[in-house]
């Protein structure tokens, strides 16, 4: 079942939050920083804690760490809107792009419990990128798929070239993330791009559906379009699942 919960269409709804935005995620960042050090601090008197004080001080590192990047989320949405969002080009291999996504996601891959395939048919996939933006989508794309896949199911993840209008036509590198999830309906392929829209699906693993901010995706439509490149969500083939995709210029 599809509860649709969608504000997008309340403009001044929009721009408030906008504002709210742009406000809060620096007002959030400095205390959160203040918080994040001194619970490291307290960590470097871990051994006289008992194995409860343990976990919890761990659990508060972790909080931190998600407020943390819902807050950066947050900025980045206000640095887009004010027409900031600035990238750092150069000649990236995205296989090393991935590899670096795929390091930071260990923990939460493992705790998935989903059988993780990585395809690369391509050694140096080289594109004009922003090495740090792009690994940024390459994290939201994949964290999706580990949040939206049933438990046991297949998580595929390709990097492939492309020749795009025949032999003369331009030669594009496509990152895309295949899940057996329950698929993005029809109606909302291309808005699920959008600001603040999510689908909230119901699903096994979690008994209060998933949760989010509908900012993800968002942001990765904003920084592939900044590379001049295109991303879009189809069903996955065999009808079971979604595949989402970027195409970025080649460099020779
Ligand atoms: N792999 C996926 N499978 C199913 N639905 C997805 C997938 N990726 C994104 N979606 C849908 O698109 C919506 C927007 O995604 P996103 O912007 O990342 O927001 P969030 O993950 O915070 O909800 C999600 O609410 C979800 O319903
Ligand atoms: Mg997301």
């Amino acid at each position: 079942m599809i509860v649709l919960d969608d504000v997008t269409e309340f403009a001044l709804l929009d721009e408030l939050r906008s504002e709210l935005v742009a406000v809060a995620s620096h007002e959030l960042k400095t205390p959160l920083t203040t918080l994040r050090m001194n619970l490291m601090l307290l960590g470097e008197a871990a051994d006289a804690f008992t194995p409860r004080q343990r976990e919890m001080l761990e659990a508060a590192l972790l909080g931190c760490e998600e407020l943390g990047s819902t807050t950066d989320e947050l900025l980045d949405v206000a640095r887009i809107e004010a027409g900031q969002l600035r990238l750092d080009l150069a000649p990236v291999d995205l296989n090393n792009i991935l590899d670096s996504a795929l390091r930071s996601l260990r923990t939460r891959i493992d705790d998935a419990e989903v059988r993780l395939e990585v395809r690369r048919d391509v050694p140096p996939a080289i594109v004009r990128g922003d090495p740090t933006r792009l690994r940024n989508v390459m994290t939201n794309l994949l964290a999706n798929a580990l949040k939206y896949s049933p438990r046991g199911g297949r998580v595929l993840v390709e990097i492939v070239f492309r020749r795009d209008g025949g032999a003369d036509g331009p030669v594009t590198l496509q990152f895309a993330v295949t899940d057996a999830g329950p698929g993005v309906p029809e109606p909302f392929r291309d808005r699920v791009f959008e600001k603040f829209f999510r689908v909230e699906h119901h699903l096994d693993r979690a008994q209060e559906g998933v949760r989010g901010t509908g900012i993800g995706l968002y942001l990765c439509r904003e920084v592939v379009k900044a590379h001049g490149g295109l991303i879009w969500c189809e069903p996955a083939e065999g009808g079971v699942g979604t595949v989402v995709a970027f195409r970025l210029r080649a460099e020779a």
